[in-house]
């Protein structure tokens, strides 16, 4: 392998830029050299390569978003789309490539490795901890940070005035931000995509509950089964007029800034052992972390969505906050 293509594709996540410095100062470590792609598949198909040194990404490790840019592209989910990046890839001299990104990252990157001889490696790049073959995707950590800020402050106000918040959390399919910060706030119920029946305990809660809370937190996945925060506000604020409701959307903030000391070691994990994992033939691989080793998870299995919940999180969230 000669040179390395990097490039950071779908929702940016606090990391990834610390995963692009690994990837680079690894190679250039070893004499590979390092190009930039920027945008994405989009970039990759409009020619948006340059070269990296050492120097590209100093001062890099500490910042949220990606250098490099992200994209989402609806062009290279054709065959005619990819076949175009191929041929860029080519005319910049692109041997094997490093894609940092979320499912539809590595959906794009197996089929081009199906189609065209060039080894690509995934580093798990997104917020929401949706991919099979890591324990922690690169900004889950920050983001549920971001998101435990936040709802201690929402909290001061809940206190204040004896309320009760509907907080929604980013989660378009997956309920892992909001379990994890929700057993971190104190939540009363978490309302997530991957369990019904979340509505009706808590209506059990609110009726049969404890009378004397003076303030109570609901953390709901923008993807939860209701339809989000605005939805579960109405029916709560329907079915119990008594209680002094209000909802809250934490939104982008969870997208972005610093990312956490986990995020950095993470990134500068994976990022260190994709270059390796290069060197040694890998291909169509994702790499991650499991209990503290370095993984390699075909793509095809990376991007299953048969992650499994770990029920007893919901368990302790309702316990906990009895
Ligand atoms: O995949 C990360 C994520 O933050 C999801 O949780 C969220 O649903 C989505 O991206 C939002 O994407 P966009 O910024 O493109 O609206």
């Amino acid at each position: 392998i000669k040179n390395i293509g990097v490039y950071t594709s779908g929702g940016d996540s606090p990391g990834m830029n610390a995963a692009i410095r690994a990837v680079v100062r690894t190679a250039l470590y070893h004499d590979i050299q390092v190009t930039g792609i920027r945008r994405g598949y989009e970039g990759m198909i409009n020619g948006e390569y340059e070269p990296m040194n050492r120097k590209s990404v100093s001062n890099i490790i500490q910042r949220g978003g990606t250098i490099l840019k992200s994209a989402r592209s609806d062009e290279f989910r054709t065959p005619e789309g990819r076949k175009l990046a191929y041929f860029q890839l080519k005319k910049n001299k692109v041997d094997a490539l490093v894609a940092i990104g979320g499912e539809g990252t590595f959906t794009g990157a197996k089929l081009l490795g199906e189609e065209y001889d060039i080894p690509i490696i995934g580093l798990p790049g997104t917020i929401d901890n949706d991919l099979v073959g890591t324990d922690f995707t690169i900004g889950y950590d920050t983001a549920i940070n971001t998101v435990i800020n936040a709802v201690d402050k929402i909290r001061d106000t809940a206190e204040s005035h004896d309320r009760l918040f509907i907080v929604e959390v980013m989660g378009r399919d997956s309920g892992l931000i909001a379990l994890r910060s929700g057993i971190a706030s104190g939540a009363e119920a978490v309302l997530i995509p991957e369990s019904t029946g979340d509505l009706n305990a808590l209506f059990h809660r609110l009726e049969h509950g404890r009378k004397d809370k003076s303030s109570r937190i609901v953390i709901v996945a923008e993807g939860d089964q209701e339809g989000g925060a605005f939805e579960v506000g109405r029916l709560v604020k329907e079915k119990f007029p008594n209680y002094d409701t209000r909802v809250s959307i934490l939104g982008h903030i969870q997208r972005g800034g610093r990312p956490t000391c986990m995020d950095r070691v993470l990134a500068s994990r994976v990022g260190y052992a994709a270059v390796e994992a290069l060197k040694d033939g890998h291909r169509a691989e994702m790499i991650g972390v499991i209990h503290g080793e370095i993984s390699y998870t075909p793509f095809e299995q990376a991007i299953k969505k048969n992650l499994q919940l770990n029920s007893n999180m919901l368990k302790i969230v309702e316990i906990l906050s009895l």
